[in-house]
């Protein structure tokens, strides 16, 4: 009979194992870690995990602990081979008390794994009565043979360990289905262009998106860096786990180390419950940082470390945390500028710089301009039922020779607005915003003050840079060429309603 502090310790270890199993679908990581737990609960010599490839007869080993591991996993077996073979085919917890003598056991197996078999323990792993495999220990060190409380132990992580397998797989099956759908669907990121510009770009990221070497995309806001990191994201062997984006011009500095790596409960004021980073939630997956160029100091150097060792605290934590994550990260400034002077990290710089794929401005690719503009009339015709097909010869001049200060996002709100207000077939230049029309600008502003004066013509400007920014301030800051405190001081001044 076993002690009580000894059953105490094995529940302990049962829930960890079924807390793990709950958490993650990352079923490699899960076996090993549930046969390595099982193994030294039991102090076997050596235990392994077979699974049944679905559909088939052929079992293979997932996962093995012990000195014989490695060798272990090359071994194929067939259903009702050996004792996992058989506990595999009949579902059935089996016991072997004398396996050296005992015609069931492969005795060829142990042989080559030179691992002599005195004792054998294996129970099936079955969900909703189908068996998908056995896990088995070999030779307890501390006694001569297994007992029925290890049975009963190995029994219980079985049927955790069965309902992990399901799910995986269910996961898999699940992520493919979701995979070819997006692809039928079309919703994997299309990116138009076919400039030498863009060509160029997409040589690149075929050859590279397979990889885990960090990339920083550079641009102009709009150009598509996000769309850029998405389709890396999209087409890596990552794509099944999540993309995870943190904008840090958008959160304060104050908080950006805790979006990062996550917190403790209390850790700072305000921290009243313990919370994941994204670093945490990207594991397995890809994590982009949104305008790098904005971090403090202080996170550069957290973020440096984090990125080359893999490892992190939580905020007001002890415990180093280690994550697989795979780094994009995004720019619409000149960082070997801001390297030069001195705001942003050198080693950071070439350490996100492995791979630059920079996007140059619409104005400067504009053979892509048309191209852009007959994607979105269709996309938007489709999605307010509209029938627009061409656009008049001023209404094509004007996007050919227009700067697109905004790039993509900007083109294509305006295509939205102008299918939008377009009744026939045939986009004009009076479907385009007034404000972006050349010589129509000061005509709209005559229209409502005799001579405009200086404050109002900037006043304008600013609503105009904030539509184009879609409200986002920093953004529109940027396209002013002024800096974002300096923006809240107007908008505060013009009194401009946002
Ligand atoms: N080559 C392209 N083909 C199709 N759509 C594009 C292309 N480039 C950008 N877009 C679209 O333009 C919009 C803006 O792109 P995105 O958000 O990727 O820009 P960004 O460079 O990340 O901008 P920001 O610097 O403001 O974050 C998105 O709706 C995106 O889908
Ligand atoms: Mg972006």
């Amino acid at each position: 009979m076993m002690s009580a502090p000894a059953q105490h310790d094995r529940y302990r270890k049962l829930v960890e194992i079924s807390n793990i199993i709950n958490s993650t679908l990352e079923i490699d990581a899960l076996l090993d870690l549930a046969i390595e737990t099982v193994s030294s609960t039991l102090d076997a010599e050596g235990c392994s995990l077979v699974l049944r490839q679905p559909g088939t007869d052929d079992l293979y080993f997932r996962s093995a602990a012990g000195a014989a591991r490695e060798e272990i996993k090359k071994i194929r077996l067939k259903l009702g081979d050996g004792v996992a073979g058989l506990v595999a085919l009949e579902g059935k917890p089996l016991l072997i008390t004398d396996a050296q003598s005992d015609t069931r056991v492969r005795h060829d197996i142990s042989r080559r794994v030179g691992m002599p078999v005195r004792s054998i323990l294996c129970t099936p792993l079955s969900v909703e009565g189908k068996v998908v495999g056995s896990i088995e220990v070999i030779n307890p060190r501390s006694k001569p043979n297994f007992d029925d409380e290890d049975m009963q132990f190995l029994s219980a992580v079985s049927d955790s360990v069965a309902i992990a397998v399901r799910n995986a797989r269910l996961f898999t099956q699940v992520s493919s289905e979701k995979e070819t759908l997006s692809r039928v669907l079309g919703l994997q990121p299309t990116i138009i262009g076919n400039s030498e510009p863009m060509k160029t770009i997409f040589t690149m990221v075929n050859k590279i998106m397979r990889t885990d070497v960090t990339i920083l995309i550079t641009g102009e806001t709009g150009t598509g860096k996000g769309l850029i990191a998405r389709f890396i994201h999209e087409n890596s062997q990552r794509r099944h786990q999540l993309l995870v984006e943190v904008n840090c011009a958008a959160i304060p500095d104050t908080l950006i180390e805790s979006e990062l790596f996550g917190h403790e409960k209390g850790s700072f004021t305000g921290a009243s419950y313990q919370r994941k980073g994204k670093f945490e939630l990207a594991d397995n997956g890809t994590l982009c940082l949104d305008e790098i160029g904005e971090l403090s100091p202080r996170a550069q150097a957290k973020l440096l470390r984090a990125i080359e060792e893999q490892r992190f605290e939580r905020i007001g934590s002890n415990t180093t945390l280690s994550t697989d994550v795979r780094v994009l990260a995004t720019t619409n400034r000149d960082l070997a500028q801001s390297v030069k002077e001195g705001q942003f990290r050198n080693d950071l710089y070439y350490r996100l710089n492995q791979i630059e794929v920079h996007i140059p401005p619409l104005r400067e690719r504009r053979e892509d301009i048309l191209l852009l503009v007959e994607h979105y009339i269709e996309e938007f015709n489709g999605q307010f039922e509209k029938n627009v097909v061409a656009l008049s010869v001023p209404a094509k001049n004007f996007l050919l020779d227009y700067d697109w200060p905004g790039n993509v996002r900007e083109l294509k709100n305006m295509i939205k607005r102008a299918v939008l207000l377009c009744d026939e077939e045939e986009i004009r230049c009076e479907h385009f915003p007034l404000l972006v029309q050349p010589g129509q600008e000061r005509a709209a502003i005559a229209g409502a003050q005799e001579f405009p004066n200086l404050g109002e013509l900037e006043r304008m400007h600013i609503i105009a840079a904030l539509q184009r920014a879609e409200g986002v301030k920093k953004k529109a800051a940027d396209l002013l060429g002024i800096s974002r405190s300096t923006l809240d001081r107007k908008i505060e001044a013009h009194k401009i309603a946002l």
